[in-house]
């Protein structure tokens, strides 16, 4: 098995800075998810890893060993992308067994492992068909079949499930987390979709504008998000913010809106930072409690799931969504008092996005 590493990385496209400072450490059997917006630098990341980009500045570790200047067939690596780019022309079959027979090797082995791959991927029934007989997620697992075969020490995917439609993900994603626990293999994995990167990394690796911003667990990063963009990327639906500042009082420190609405924090909880804060709360960590002066959330619409209330509304003029288990009696127009653990309250300096 095999780690990999990234020190002090950096790509630019002529002057256009892609990425910078990237750095890294995946251990061997690793799942690690590389999510963040459209265009922050996951795919260019990932292609440097699979030796098909350049590297401009730093290393990049394979298996412990300086890798930049390795051919890509040399690294051992195979890569899964979201157009799957199947031969139209060849079977399920002659697609997986593509790579082992051009490599020359003999026919009862290429035979071998285009069966252990079928087992696998629960494709016997499929082998013969062309891709243009398969639907999105058979032709899927065709790529993956076809990663699966060169047998690499790393696999590498790059948002394999955005085709597919939302039923059909969520049944993949299982499948290649299955996948991953029976090969032990190291994972690479781009997405933009933060419920895929919750549900199946290991460590979550959140980036935004070719930098890299928390890498964590997801619930490390969920319960304790290093930045506004991470508390409000990583969490769905996502987190609400509200703008205040901080005060002291005799019953401890408080949140404060500008119109006066309040937030009870912590005992424990500094009040001294001065400037303007947003509190990020997350939709299912809201309470309704009419006890105290907390905020008064205006309604909006009111969406019932059947398990679930949800409310999109606003706070002082900011739009907030609610969500909540128990059934809730209210109508557009009205105004719902709500609270929060303090336990649950993300306060973020406003000017920076930094947490206080
Ligand atoms: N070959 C290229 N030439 C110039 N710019 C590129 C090239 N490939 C990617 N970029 C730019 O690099 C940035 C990161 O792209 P990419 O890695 O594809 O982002 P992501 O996969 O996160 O959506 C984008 O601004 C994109 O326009
Ligand atoms: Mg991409």
């Amino acid at each position: 098995m095999t780690g990999v590493a990234f020190r002090n990385l950096s790509k630019s496209f002529g002057q256009h800075k892609v990425l910078e400072d990237i750095n890294l450490d995946i251990d061997s059997g690793e799942f690690v998810v590389l999510v963040g917006p459209s265009g922050c630098g996951k795919s260019t990341l990932l292609r440097m890893l699979a030796g098909l980009e350049p590297i401009s500045n730093g290393d990049l570790l394979i298996g412990g060993t300086r890798a930049n200047d390795l051919p890509p067939q040399k690294r051992n690596i195979a890569m899964v992308f979201q157009s799957y780019a199947l031969f139209p022309h060849l079977t399920a079959s002659e697609n997986i067994g593509f790579g082992p027979k051009i490599r020359g090797e003999s026919a009862a082995v290429v035979d071998k492992k285009i069966k252990d791959a079928a087992a696998i991927l629960n494709l016997h029934d499929y082998l013969d068909r062309y891709p243009r007989q398969l639907s999105g997620g058979q032709r899927q697992r065709v790529a993956m079949g076809r990663a699966i075969v060169r047998e690499p020490k790393v696999f590498l995917f790059d948002e394999p499930l955005s085709n597919l439609d939302a039923q059909l993900r969520v049944q993949m994603r299982t499948e290649i987390k299955a996948l991953h626990q029976r090969l032990k293999s190291t994972v690479v994995y781009v997405t933009h979709d933060q419920i895929e990167a919750m549900t199946m990394a290991d460590r979550i690796v959140v980036m935004n504008q070719g930098k890299i911003l928390q890498v964590g667990a997801p619930l490390e990063l969920y319960d304790r998000p290093a930045t506004k963009f991470v508390a409000s990327f990583i969490g769905s639906p996502s987190m609400s913010f509200v703008s205040g500042g901080l005060r002291s009082s005799a019953s401890g420190a408080h949140f404060e809106t500008a119109t006066g609405e309040k937030l009870s924090l912590n005992g424990g909880r500094s009040s001294s930072f001065s400037g303007p804060v947003e509190a990020g709360i997350r939709p299912e960590h809201f309470i309704i409690d009419d006890s105290t002066n907390g905020l008064q959330l205006k309604v909006d619409v009111i969406e019932p799931t059947g398990s679930e209330t949800h409310i999109y509304g606003s706070i002082g003029g900011e739009q907030v969504r609610a969500v909540f288990r128990d059934r809730v009696s209210v109508r557009p127009g009205d105004t719902l008092p709500v609270t929060a653990d303090p336990k649950n309250i993300h306060l973020f300096d406003k000017a920076t996005g930094l947490p206080v």
